[in-house]
């Protein structure tokens, strides 16, 4: 799968991790910065990824911040985008089978690597499970068009 991904200096070093993970999968991540961890400003990589996505250049994506708040809060600025900041394995089966997150967002100050791998991969692996929880995300869609009468 073509996966986005990008990360502030908070995010830095677990989004390298986070790569060469993707790499080991088989997957093919999308590298687009930053490249150190001399400090930047998390909108202008989240917007990126948001991007690409829905561009369709990469079929998902992954951001990094130190939280992960700042990441999440800028990408869900996008329609059609779904960012999902997840700390533990439940929300990251959960984020896919009811909400069809399209980005997963991961906090480098938050999660420590052995728990953001298991995340990821089952993030990746995870399908959505349609039905009801297909007419909640086009209410959110409706939401997004602003579309009276809706919500
Ligand atoms: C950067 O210091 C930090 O604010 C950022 O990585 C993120 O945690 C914001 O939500």
């Amino acid at each position: 799968m073509k996966i986005a991904i990008s990360s502030d200096h908070g995010g830095f070093e677990l989004k390298e991790f986070v790569v060469r993970l993707l790499n080991d999968l088989g997957h093919e991540p999308l590298d687009l910065g930053c490249h150190s961890i001399e400090p930047v400003d998390y909108p202008d990589y989240a917007s990126q990824v948001a991007r690409r996505v829905l561009q369709g250049e990469a079929e998902r994506g992954i951001l990094i911040c130190g939280t992960g708040l700042g990441m999440s809060i800028a990408a869900n600025r996008f329609h059609g985008i779904r960012a999902t900041l997840v700390n533990d394995l439940y929300l990251a089966r959960m984020s896919r089978e009811h909400t069809d997150s399209n980005i997963l967002v991961l906090g480098g100050r938050v999660t420590a690597k052995g728990l953001a791998e298991e995340i990821v991969r089952v993030w990746l692996k995870t399908e959505f499970a349609g039905n009801r929880h297909s007419r909640r995300l086009e209410k959110i869609a409706a939401i997004e068009e602003d579309i009276p009468g809706n919500c």
